[in-house]
């Protein structure tokens, strides 16, 4: 078939790339020029794995452009795939979305445009009577919501748990499956104020998961008990399984914040108060700060200490920083006076760091000196940081591991003070 999709960002690139991969023919357009460009001369404007080799790999069936006519031309099948990012009030902005709408041609062609944007329930709807105001009866509306996660978005396209289809007319929706072929996954097939929520409802459960886990991390250091035993056997029960049950330092990235706050915004909305919602939300944000705690306890105050944060992104394999702990981490230290240090090795676009901030170009420099070393995101590189080197560079051998990556006793061995999360603590140290 023949694809157009609006953005070219993580999910459009990532849709578009794996779509031309199964043999069909694809045109990605995007409104920024230099994006566009960068495609059309083979370099991929977001790191992912794999994805520069998949999109070389079906460069024939691969078009890049800014120009809606491109897209829309002969296409079957439209993929929305702009950003929805969060508002000021929490709502979801859906401008971008309401001007591929409303930019969208008359033509007498059936087309089906397919919202894989994570939108509020009820979107679908709005949509609908916007193409039928204007007289777009030929374009079917399907709901088909994206549950990739950065980091693995070729694997999770190719290996999906499920499809949500939700569709008015079966026969659009019967088009979307089709696209799929070769694909071995469950086809849930839903109205589409439904399939809107599944997405809504599916992100908001794993953000409960993680604020939960955090909690009872943050219960397991006052009473000496280890999340990481605890994690475990509650995940053997056939009932919870084991994923998302790993302490850190909170949630960020493009979607969990923002969509457990735009599904909390629209029940509030709708009248309904969305009480456990609001509890995951400033849970998470307690999380990120209990580290500001950890380095006064171990530091006192952590005014003019050099703080190394290792790690930008909101999670490996990703130079996502969008809602990254990180931000949050290194706006409170210089707030406090800190001298901050990062490091992170695929993040390029430093545009939303605190001004004030030094960029390191390796681990060894960020440690250079170093009062402290927060283990921000857990990085394959920074498995090995708590080496005799970094002994040598550090002024005090303080490791803060906010993702639970290093071995305690390992650490400790090696002349460090470590303090994870949910794990048993170690004797303070004196700065
Ligand atoms: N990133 C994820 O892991 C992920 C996973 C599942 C769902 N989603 C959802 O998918 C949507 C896209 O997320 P993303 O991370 O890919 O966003 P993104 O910001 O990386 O990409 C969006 C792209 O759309 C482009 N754009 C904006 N208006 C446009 C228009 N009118 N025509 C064409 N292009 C336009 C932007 O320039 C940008 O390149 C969001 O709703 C998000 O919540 C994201």
């Amino acid at each position: 078939m023949r694809i157009g999709i609006f953005g070219a960002g993580y999910v459009g690139l990532v849709t578009g790339t794996c779509f031309a991969d199964l043999g069909h023919d694809v045109t990605i357009r995007d409104i920024v020029p230099a994006r566009v460009e960068a495609l059309r001369a083979g370099r991929v404007p977001i790191y992912e794995p794999g994805l520069k080799e998949l999109i070389a790999k079906n460069a024939a069936r691969l078009t890049f452009t800014t120009e809606i006519a491109d897209v829309v031309r002969d296409a079957d099948v439209l993929f929305v795939c702009v950003g929805t990012p969060p508002t000021h009030s929490g709502d979801a902005d859906l401008s971008a979305v309401w001007t591929v709408v409303d930019e969208l041609p008359q033509d007498d062609r059936r087309v089906v445009l397919v919202m894989k944007s994570t939108v509020p329930v009820g979107t679908g709807a709005k949509v609908r009577t916007a193409l039928d105001e204007r007289g777009l009866h030929n374009v079917g509306y399907v709901s088909n919501p994206e549950f990739l996660a950065e980091g693995s978005a070729l694997s999770d396209f190719r290996n999906p748990d499920r499809v949500v289809i939700g569709a008015y007319e079966a026969a659009d929706g019967d088009v979307v499956e089709r696209l799929h072929q070769g694909i071995d996954t469950v086809f849930v097939r839903a109205d589409v104020a439904s399939a809107e929520m599944v997405k809504l409802a599916a992100n908001a459960a794993l953000a409960v998961r993680i604020s939960f886990i955090n909690e009872i991390a943050n219960v397991c250091e006052l009473t000496g008990a280890d999340v990481n035993t605890v994690a475990l056997g509650i995940g053997l029960d056939h009932r919870l399984g084991k994923h998302f049950l790993r302490a850190g330092i909170g949630f960020g990235g493009s979607c969990f914040p923002k969509d457990v706050s735009a599904l909390k915004q629209l029940a509030g909305n709708a009248g309904y108060h969305f009480q456990l919602l609001a509890s995951v939300i400033e849970v998470n944000e307690l999380q990120k700060r209990r580290v500001i705690g950890k380095l006064q306890k171990h530091l006192g105050t952590v005014r003019d200490k050099r703080v190394a944060l290792l790690g930008l992104a909101f999670k490996p394999n990703t130079d996502d920083m969008r809602e990254a702990p990180s931000l949050v981490l290194s706006a409170r230290l210089l707030a406090e006076g800190a001298d901050v240090r990062v490091w992170d090795p695929v993040v390029e676009d430093l545009g939303q760091l605190p001004h004030g901030v030094v960029v390191c170009s390796s681990v060894e420099e960020a440690l250079d000196g170093a009062d402290a070393a927060v283990i921000v995101t857990e990085w394959d590189e920074l498995k090995s940081v708590a080496s005799a080197d970094a002994l040598a560079r550090m002024r005090t051998p303080l490791i803060i591991d906010g993702r639970n990556l290093l071995d305690p006793e390992t650490v400790r061995a090696a002349g460090f003070t470590y303090e994870g999360v949910g794990r048993a603590v170690g004797p303070a140290v004196s700065a």
